[in-house]
């Protein structure tokens, strides 16, 4: 479906859960998830009800987000039903993968086509600092089952963040020698108050090619980042810029929360509530939160904080 100004809607990002094992700085509260009315949540038939319509309004493909997607159970008969609805192309799933490693073949079996994995540092004890408590070895372990699946295009994200990580940002980008993958760096965008990010967290994706200046550009492959690859590498590397350089006019996405709002921009407060419709509810109902799809997200920088109104694991990134 074509919105207002003229993007063509063809990937929706579904979460499946607002439940996380991890406590990401960026991402969570410290007190986690305050659990919500298991009766305001969408139930698996709803997210595939919902899934099923946007099909049948053009979406080709599906990204299942959270909170963490594998800490919900039935989370692979939920995947297999997706990758079966008619008209959807691409089936691929974000996580932290540590809770990956036994998954991964059963992933691929259900259909899932690809794995994009969170990993903010390669040092056990700033993990554990960035996650409040994981263990960077069962995120290694994942990404190794992943590959070992036979996963391909995995992509590892990066949020870069000045003060944690810019000195890691060689080692990081070196994964894409050692292994097929791309290392994706991503800005820090502000959400709602967090006071453990100062304006110095907020650091624009140009550092990378300050670090890693022999990076060779690449063509554009239509997706949020601009792609580079190290000399010789193996995977490519991206820079995702939401808040240095918005891609706003090439937004592709809607999303769904786990509790039934359909979100039509990430740094919006606009929510429009498909809870316990039946499908010709919901298919008006995410058709006007296309249409109503605002043309940009607005400034974003520690002074201005999204206005989306929700952490991000309430969202789905
Ligand atoms: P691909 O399908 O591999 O292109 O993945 P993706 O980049 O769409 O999804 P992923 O879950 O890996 O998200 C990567 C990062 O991009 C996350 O930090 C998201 O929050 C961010 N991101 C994704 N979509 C948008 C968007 O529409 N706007 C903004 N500002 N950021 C986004
Ligand atoms: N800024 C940038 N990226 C974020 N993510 C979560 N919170 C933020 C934030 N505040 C990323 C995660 C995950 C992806 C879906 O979103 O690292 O890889
Ligand atoms: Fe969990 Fe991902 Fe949020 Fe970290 S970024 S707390 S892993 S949902």
């Amino acid at each position: 479906m074509i919105d207002s100004f003229n993007r063509n809607i063809t990937y929706l990002r579904l979460s499946v859960t607002e439940l996380c094992n991890l406590r990401c700085r960026y991402c969570m509260p410290e007190e986690g998830v305050c659990k919500k009315r298991h009766e305001d949540m969408l139930t698996q038939e709803e997210m595939l009800l919902a899934a099923r319509v946007c099909a049948s309004l053009g979406i080709r493909k599906i990204r299942i987000t959270g909170g963490e997607p594998l800490v919900k159970p039935n989370i692979l008969p939920l995947c297999r039903e997706i990758a079966a609805i008619n008209g959807i192309e691409e089936i691929c799933l974000t996580t932290n993968a540590t809770l990956l490693a036994p998954m991964a073949q059963q992933l691929k079996q259900a259909g899932i086509d690809r794995l994009n994995i969170s990993l903010d540092t390669l040092d056990e004890a700033k993990y554990r600092m960035i996650t409040r408590g994981g263990e960077l070895t069962a995120a290694i372990d994942g990404i190794k089952a992943a590959l070992d699946a036979g996963f391909q295009k995995i992509k590892i994200n990066t949020v870069l963040i000045g003060g944690f990580n810019i000195d890691e940002i060689s080692s990081l980008a070196d994964l894409t020698k050692q292994y097929p993958v791309d290392v994706r760096f991503i800005e820090l965008m502000p959400m709602v108050d967090n006071r453990d990010f100062g304006p110095e967290a907020y650091v624009p994706n140009t550092v990378v090619l300050e670090e890693l200046p022999e990076l060779e550009p690449l063509p554009h492959d239509g997706s949020v980042a601009r792609l580079y690859r190290l000399p010789g590498a193996l995977g490519k590397i991206g820079l995702i810029s939401p808040v240095s350089a918005h891609f706003c006019a090439e937004c592709n996405r809607i999303r769904i929360t786990a509790d039934g709002k359909v979100k039509p921009c990430l740094h919006s407060s606009d929510e429009i509530s498909i809870k316990g419709l039946d499908e010709d509810g919901m298919r008006e109902k995410i058709k006007s939160a296309i249409l109503e799809k605002p043309q940009w997200h607005g400034e974003l920088s520690y002074y201005e904080k999204s206005r989306a109104g929700r952490s991000m694991n309430q969202i789905g990134g």
